[in-house]
C-alpha cells in the first residue's frame, strides 16, 4: 500500500504520525511511505531518519495526499486539506466528528474512508488510541502544578517534595482514571502528600493496593472535596463520564476556602473541567488568577511534549495502521472489531452513531458498508 505521512499544520501541533521506526516497521512488509519534507522536524525527527529508515521525502503536502492509498495523521484536516482527500482515500487519525460539523460534512463530500483513533475501542470499552494521551496529561500535571506554585509564578511559593524538617505540598487529584492515576504517582515520586478520590470503590481498592504511602484513596463526595480543598496546595482535576460534560466537583464559592495562591490543573477542561471557574487556555498563555488561586487549563496538554507525545501515540497506533496497510481496510475492520469501531465516515455515509447523533444524520450500519464492499 502506498502510505502518505503529512505534516500537521494546525496551529502548534508538533506531533507527526509516524516516527522513522514506523517507517522500517511498515518497509517490512514491502509497503512505500512517502513523507512530507520536515514532518517530523517538531517532534526531533529529521527527513534523513525517515529516508534512512526507508521512506520518500516530498516536498509538499499536495503531493502526499495525491500519492497515498492510505494517509496517517494526528490531528483532523483542517480546511486548507479538505479537497486534497481523494474519494476512497483511507485517513486515519483523530477526527472528533461530534465537535465539528463542517468537518463531518466536509468529509461526507469528499467520500473518504475516515477512521478515527478516538473511537477505536476494545473489547473492555477502553479507548487504546486515547490512553496515550491521558498518559502524558496525567505525568505532567503534577510537573506544571509543581512549575505554578513558584511565588514568581504566583503560585503559593510551596516545594512539592518539601525538604527535611518541612512539610510536603498536599495534592488533591479528583478522579482515579488513566489521568489520575498518573498523576498520583508522579506527584508522590516527587515527595508530595497525594489524596486521590474516585466515586468507583473498585478503583480505589485497585489503587490503595499499587499506590506508595504517600498517597491516600478517598471517596469523592461534596464533603470530602470540600475538606481537602481547604489543606491542598495543588489540585489536579481528572474526572470523566463517558460521553458527557464533566461535572462541577469545585464550584466558584470554594475557591474562597482555599489558600492564597493554591494551583487548579483541570486535565479535564476538554470535557468542560470539573472546575466551574476553569476555561481552556493555551500553551501561550496557560493560567489566569481568580480569587487569588492560579487556574491552568490547556486544553491540548500533550502538545506541549511533542518528542513523547509522538512516540506514545505512534506505539499505540502503529499495530493498527500495519493491520490497515496489509489487509486494507474492509478485511482489517472485518477482521478486527476494534478497528470496525473506528470508522465514522465511509464513502459519503456516517456509520458511528454519536457522530450520526450529533449532527441529525442518516445513521448506515458499517457492517453492511463491510459486506458491501466484500
Ligand atoms: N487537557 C488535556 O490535554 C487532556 C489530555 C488527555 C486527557 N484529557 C482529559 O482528562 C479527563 C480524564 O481522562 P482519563 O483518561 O483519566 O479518564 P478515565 O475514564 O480513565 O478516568 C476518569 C475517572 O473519573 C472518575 N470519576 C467520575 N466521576 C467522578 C467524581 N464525581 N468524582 C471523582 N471521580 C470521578 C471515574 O470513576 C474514572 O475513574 C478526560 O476528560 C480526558 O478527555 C485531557
Amino acid at each position: 500500500m502506498i502510505i502518505g505521512v503529512p505534516k500537521e499544520i494546525k496551529n502548534n501541533e508538533n506531533r507527526v504520525a509516524l516516527t522513522p521506526a514506523g517507517v522500517a516497521e511498515l518497509k517490512k512488509y514491502q509497503h512505500t511511505i512517502y513523507v512530507q519534507s520536515t514532518a517530523g522536524s517538531g517532534s526531533g525527527f529529521t527527513d534523513g531518519e525517515y529516508e534512512k529508515a526507508g521512506a520518500q521525502i516530498l516536498a509538499s503536502i499536495e503531493e502526499v495526499y495525491a500519492i497515498a492509498d492510505m494517509i496517517i495523521k494526528v490531528k483532523e484536516p483542517i480546511t486548507r486539506e479538505y479537497n486534497l482527500i481523494k474519494e476512497g482515500q483511507l485517513i486515519f487519525t483523530y477526527f472528533h466528528f461530534a465537535s465539528s460539523e463542517e468537518l463531518t460534512h466536509a468529509m461526507i463530500a469528499r467520500k473518504a474512508i475516515c477512521l478515527a483513533y478516538e473511537t477505536v475501542e476494545r473489547k473492555d470499552r477502553s479507548l487504546p488510541l486515547l490512553i496515550p494521551m491521558s498518559e502524558v496529561a496525567g505525568r505532567m500535571a503534577p510537573q506544571e502544578g509543581a512549575k505554578y506554585l513558584e511565588k514568581p509564578l504566583k503560585g503559593r511559593g510551596i516545594l512539592l517534595g518539601g525538604v527535611p524538617g518541612v512539610k510536603p505540598a498536599h495534592v488533591l487529584v479528583l478522579g482515579g482514571g488513566v489521568v489520575g492515576t498518573q498523576a498520583a504517582k508522579i506527584a508522590a515520586g516527587l515527595g508530595a502528600q497525594v489524596t486521590i478520590m474516585d466515586i468507583n470503590l473498585t478503583r480505589l481498592r485497585e489503587l490503595s493496593d499499587f499506590m506508595p504511602a504517600n498517597v491516600i484513596t478517598q471517596y469523592s463526595n461534596e464533603y470530602n472535596i470540600r475538606e481537602a480543598i481547604k489543606t491542598a496546595d495543588l489540585i489536579i482535576g481528572a474526572v470523566l463520564i463517558p460521553g458527557a460534560k464533566a461535572p462541577h466537583l469545585i464550584t466558584r464559592d470554594m475557591l474562597k476556602e482555599m489558600k492564597p495562591g493554591t494551583v487548579l490543573v483541570d486535565v479535564a477542561v476538554d470535557q468542560g473541567g470539573c472546575i466551574e471557574t476553569c476555561q481552556p487556555t493555551t500553551h501561550e498563555n496557560p493560567t489566569y488568577i481568580i480569587d487569588d488561586v492560579v487556574h491552568y487549563c490547556v486544553a491540548n496538554m500533550p502538545g506541549a511534549v511533542p518528542y513523547t507525545s509522538t512516540l506514545a501515540l505512534t506505539n499505540a497506533t502503529l499495530p493498527y495502521a500495519v493491520q490497515l496497510a496489509n489487509k486494507g481496510w474492509q478485511k482489517a475492520c472485518a477482521d478486527n472489531e476494534e478497528l470496525r469501531l473506528g470508522l465514522n465516515v465511509v464513502n459519503g455515509k456516517v456509520v458511528y452513531k454519536g457522530v450520526a447523533d450529533a449532527w441529525n444524520l442518516k445513521l448506515t450500519n458499517p457492517t453492511a458498508i463491510l459486506e458491501l464492499v466484500h
